[in-house]
C-alpha cells in the first residue's frame, strides 16, 4: 500500500466526519469540550505549581475561551502545546483535509499543503485565536493566518474566510495565551534548534492519530 493511495483513502474517511468550516466551539460536542477544558485548566495549574499558584486558570466549556496566569512565574508551557491551541490546530487540519477531498483539483498537492500549514504542536502551527483575558469574553476564533513563529501561512483551507484579515499589521497582534503577569515574545526564544525534530514528531503523531481514525471507521462498517 503506497502512501498516496493510503492518504486519499484516509482523507475520504475523515471527510465524512469533518465539518467544512472549522470552529472549535461549534464542531466539538459538549463532552469533548468539557474534557478539553478540564485538561486545559489542569495543565495550567500544573505549570504554575498547583491550583493555589494559578489564580488565573480558566476554560469556558461553551466558547472554549481559555487563559492561564500563575502567581509566581510566567507560564512557560509552549503556547502551541496548550491543550486548546493544539486541539484547534488539529481540527483546522482535519477540515483542511476534508476540504481537499471535496474540492476540485490536485488532491495530493492539497493534502501536502494541509500538512505544511498545520504543523500542530510546533512553533510553526497556526496561531489559535482562542485565548482571552476573561472567561466571559468570546474568542475571535479566526484571525490572520500566521504561525506562532510569526511567519505568514498559506491559506489554511479550513473553511474560514481570512481574506479581510490576512494582514500581518492587523490591529490585533497574536496573543500567546499567558494573559496574566506575563511578558510576551517568548515564541521566538531559543528553541529553533529542536524545531525540525519536533516537526517530524508532530507529523508522525498526526499520521498515527489519523490511522486510528481510519481503523475506528473501518470497524464501524
Ligand atoms: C490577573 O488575574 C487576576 C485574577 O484572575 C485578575 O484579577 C487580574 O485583573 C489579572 N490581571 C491582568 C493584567 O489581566
Ligand atoms: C501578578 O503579579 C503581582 C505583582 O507582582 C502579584 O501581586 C499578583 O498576585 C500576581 N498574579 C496575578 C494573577 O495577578
Ligand atoms: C462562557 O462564555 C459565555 C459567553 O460569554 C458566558 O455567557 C458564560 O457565562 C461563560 N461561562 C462561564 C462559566 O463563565
Ligand atoms: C503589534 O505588533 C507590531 C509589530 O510587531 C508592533 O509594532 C505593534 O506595536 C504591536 N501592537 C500592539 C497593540 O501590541
Amino acid at each position: 500500500m503506497k502512501f498516496t493511495a493510503f492518504t486519499i483513502f484516509l482523507a475520504t474517511a475523515v471527510a465524512t466526519v469533518s465539518a467544512k468550516s472549522w470552529n472549535i466551539a461549534k464542531d466539538l460536542d459538549e463532552g469533548v469540550r468539557a474534557n478539553l477544558c478540564a485538561l486545559q485548566i489542569q495543565t495550567c495549574q500544573n505549570n504554575c505549581g498547583g491550583p493555589s499558584k494559578a489564580p488565573m486558570a480558566f476554560c469556558n466549556e461553551t466558547t472554549i475561551a481559555w487563559g492561564c496566569g500563575c502567581l509566581l512565574k510566567t507560564p512557560d508551557f509552549e503556547t502551541w502545546n496548550w491543550p486548546v491551541p493544539a486541539a484547534d490546530c488539529k481540527g483546522s487540519n482535519d477540515a483542511c483535509v476534508a476540504n481537499c477531498n471535496t474540492g476540485e483539483g490536485d488532491r495530493s498537492g492539497c493534502f501536502i499543503k494541509c500538512q505544511d500549514t498545520h504543523k500542530c504542536n510546533t512553533n510553526f502551527a497556526p496561531v489559535s485565536y482562542t485565548d482571552t483575558a476573561d472567561i466571559a469574553i468570546v474568542p475571535d476564533y479566526v484571525g490572520p493566518a500566521v504561525s506562532y513563529k510569526g511567519e505568514r501561512l498559506d491559506d489554511l483551507n479550513d473553511g474560514n474566510d481570512r481574506s479581510n484579515l490576512d494582514d500581518s499589521s492587523s490591529s490585533k497582534n497574536q496573543s500567546d495565551g499567558d494573559n496574566n503577569n506575563s511578558s510576551s515574545g517568548k515564541s521566538s526564544s531559543g528553541k529553533s534548534s529542536d524545531s525540525s525534530s519536533s516537526d517530524a514528531t508532530s507529523t508522525f503523531k498526526t499520521t498515527g492519530l489519523a490511522l486510528i481514525v481510519v481503523v475506528a471507521a473501518a470497524a464501524a462498517f
